[in-house]
């Protein structure tokens, strides 16, 4: 696993994003860049800076298929909360070549959502798999939907939220729990690890314990984002914020490790 620590929320976005640029650049097949993303605030500056490349003629969406971590269960599409909402209006609606048959996000209005769940893994299997899946963690470590004590080999399916993530995605809502939908479709830890690559933001104080976890924590349901350990190509990009409850020798091992200019 790399751990990649910047300063700042602005440079691991700034890191994040040219990262993802040079894998779609260097992609010369014929098949479609397969790419996973997330939602959150934290993936918010990489968008920022994806559309800020693609608008400049730096980055073509042209040859890239995207698949969506999750989406709340019961809610439109044209709900300001929903996942599919928060997609188009914080990245596609903004570039200038994404297709948008290319657009996979679980419909959380389906009356079927076991077939909804079959299908979107069926169709990324379709695509030869994902190449970079871009994840972010909530504070215990769920990966997508994937709450504590989910298998670690899950697969695309309903998920219950607990109150924790509830209350803290309450402030989307009004700062009201309730209203935070109880289910949400989500890929499995499994959808993640099958990925070629992974990259997971990590950033904030609030993280801290979560960042521990993933990387130096013993494998375990009780943080799903640990499973990234047994990934052979993982890459968390953090902040410094974040590095509070790492060991000292486990941070200056990342720092130095990474210390070469590299993507
Ligand atoms: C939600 C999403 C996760 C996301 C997490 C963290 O629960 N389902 O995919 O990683 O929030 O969000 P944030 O980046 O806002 O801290």
């Amino acid at each position: 696993m790399r751990v990649v620590i910047q300063e700042n929320y602005e440079k691991m976005c700034k890191w994040a994003a040219d990262y993802i640029a040079a894998k779609i650049n260097a992609h010369k097949e014929d098949r479609p860049f397969v790419l996973g993303l997330p939602t959150g605030s934290s993936p918010i500056g990489v968008y920022k800076e994806l559309v800020r490349k693609n608008q400049a003629g730096e980055l073509s969406f042209k040859n890239v298929v995207t698949f969506n971590m999750d989406e709340y269960l019961g809610l439109p599409r044209e709900h300001d909360q929903s996942y599919w909402y928060f997609m188009h209006d914080n990245l596609f609606d903004h570039l200038t070549d994404m297709k948008p048959e290319n657009i996979n996000i679980l419909n959380g209005m389906t009356d079927d959502p076991e077939a909804e769940c079959a299908a979107y893994e069926a169709k990324i299997a379709s695509y030869g798999g994902i190449d970079l899946f871009m994840g972010g963690i909530g504070v215990d470590g769920h990966l997508a939907f994937n709450e504590p004590f989910t298998s670690l080999s899950s697969r695309t399916g309903v998920r219950a939220l607990t109150t924790d993530t509830r209350i803290v995605n309450s402030r989307f809502f009004g700062n009201d729990p309730e209203k935070v939908p109880a289910y949400a479709l989500s890929v499995g830890i499994g959808t993640v690890t099958d990925s070629k690559e992974v990259l997971v933001l990590i950033n904030g104080h609030n993280k801290a314990r979560a960042l521990a976890a993933t990387v130096e924590g013993g494998v375990s349901q009780k943080w799903t984002c640990s499973a990234l350990q047994l990934h052979p190509a993982a890459i968390i990009a953090c902040d410094e914020a974040a590095c509070g409850e790492l060991t000292v020798d486990a941070y200056k091992y990342f720092l130095d490790i990474e210390k070469e200019e590299r993507l």
